[in-house]
């Protein structure tokens, strides 16, 4: 499957730190995130034209928030999104993960992505979202994992449907009208 290599994930001994798991995948390294990655975190959640079909960019505390939240994330659920460590160079390129969540009242698990601007266009966001596909239905078990897309937003409802997903219904999300994209594991 794709770039998945997914270290010893379908027998259960996939490597945990921190409260979360570390998946490895062909160029990829995920793996919790940590305080220490604020310098590389603030300026990707600060990209005010990458971010602009996400939301809000994020000032340096804000992007603390969003590492801290992550880490509350690993310690309630044991597992929330990662940081994604490009292993040949060790640059953190990005961030994807699973996260509990809310839609329109009804819990969810939704998977993220976002990837700094300089390696868009290299499948990084796919690989990393193959991956916690996988972990999500073979080790989570899982029945189905959403990923919450505003219309507009072309790269990422891309993403979505590489990975096998399609575009359920229009859905609120954090006040923000979206597009559900949805996955069954046995589909
Ligand atoms: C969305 C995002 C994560 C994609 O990361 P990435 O590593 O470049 O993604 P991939 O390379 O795995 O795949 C991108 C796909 O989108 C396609 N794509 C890119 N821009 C596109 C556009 N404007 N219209 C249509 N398709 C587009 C690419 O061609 C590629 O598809 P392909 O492999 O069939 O050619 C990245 O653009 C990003 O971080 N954006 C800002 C944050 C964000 O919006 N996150 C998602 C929130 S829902």
């Amino acid at each position: 499957m794709g770039g998945v290599a997914l270290n010893d994930a379908r027998s259960g001994q996939t490597p945990v730190s921190d409260g979360a798991p570390v998946l490895e995948t062909v160029r990829l390294t995920l793996r919790p995130l940590r305080f220490d990655d604020l310098d590389m975190v603030a300026p990707m959640l600060a990209d005010t034209e990458a971010l602009k079909l996400w939301g809000a960019p994020l000032d340096r505390e804000g992007s603390r928030r969003w590492i801290e939240r992550n880490r509350q994330r690993y310690e309630v659920d044991g597992f929330g999104r990662s940081a994604v460590i490009l292993r040949e160079t060790g640059d953190l390129v990005g961030d994807c993960g699973l996260i509990r969540t809310l839609v329109e009242d009804r819990p969810e698990v939704e998977l993220g992505w976002i990837i700094r601007r300089s390696w868009w266009g290299q499948g990084i966001a796919t690989e990393a979202g193959e991956a916690w596909r996988e972990y999500a239905f073979t080790v989570l078990g899982l029945d189905r994992i959403v990923s919450m897309i505003s219309e507009d937003n072309l790269a990422s409802r891309r993403v979505a449907e590489k990975l096998g997903m399609t575009a359920e219904r229009e859905a609120v999300w954090g006040e923000a009208p979206m597009l559900m994209y949805s996955m069954n594991r046995s589909s």
